[in-house]
């Protein structure tokens, strides 16, 4: 991964991820940063890591704000706004994994009650926006992606990375993990 991609998104994180994410208690930044620590203590290899650290980052690389407002339609495409981007820099391995991660949501609600019962307002209201329950058909299609495992895991940080009150390393501290990223 080239130093200047690196540079970019540290720069993108600076730029705009103060702001809330949505209308939970962290900023953008704090959320990316927490979700790339869960993988890291649940041992998963450096591209997933990199994907929960970005999985967000096209709410950045847009020009407008997360809504956050009940009444606003929470679904930005954000998962596929970022999709050739990440694709382009970090290959599939991170790529998949955050285009499906709010298909993997739907799933994880569809398939396990007890995991939509778990959501916060704002991802329980924003599931509704995206979709709400998958289709027997979504459901075969999605358990066909070759990163659907991986999406599934990424999903279940990106819920817990919510926590305002946990202290978190600098984004910079990740700089060796993506220089490290093959595309390949
Ligand atoms: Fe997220």
């Amino acid at each position: 991964m080239s130093l200047q991609v690196i540079e970019r998104i540290f720069e993108l994180f600076h730029q705009r991820g103060t702001e809330q994410y949505g209308s939970e208690a962290v900023t953008q930044l704090q959320h990316a940063i927490q979700a790339a620590i869960l993988a890291q203590r649940e041992q998963a290899e450096s591209h997933l890591v990199a994907a929960a650290l970005l999985h967000d980052v096209g709410h950045i690389l847009g020009n407008s704000p997360l809504p956050d407002h009940e009444s606003q339609n929470f679904d930005d495409h954000h998962e596929n706004r970022a999709y050739p981007w990440l694709l382009e820099h970090f290959g599939k391995a991170v790529a998949d994994p955050v285009r499906l991660h709010v298909a993997a949501k739907r799933y994880l609600c569809t398939v396990e009650p007890e995991y939509a019962a778990k959501l916060s307002p704002t991802s329980l209201k924003s599931y509704f926006d995206q979709g709400g329950p998958m289709s027997v058909t979504e459901q075969i299609a999605f358990e066909q992606e070759e990163f659907y495992s991986q999406a599934l895991r990424l999903r279940r940080w990106d819920d817990r990375a919510k926590d305002p009150s946990v202290e978190l390393p600098s984004i910079e501290s990740f700089g060796d993990l993506l220089r490290g990223i093959t595309t390949a």
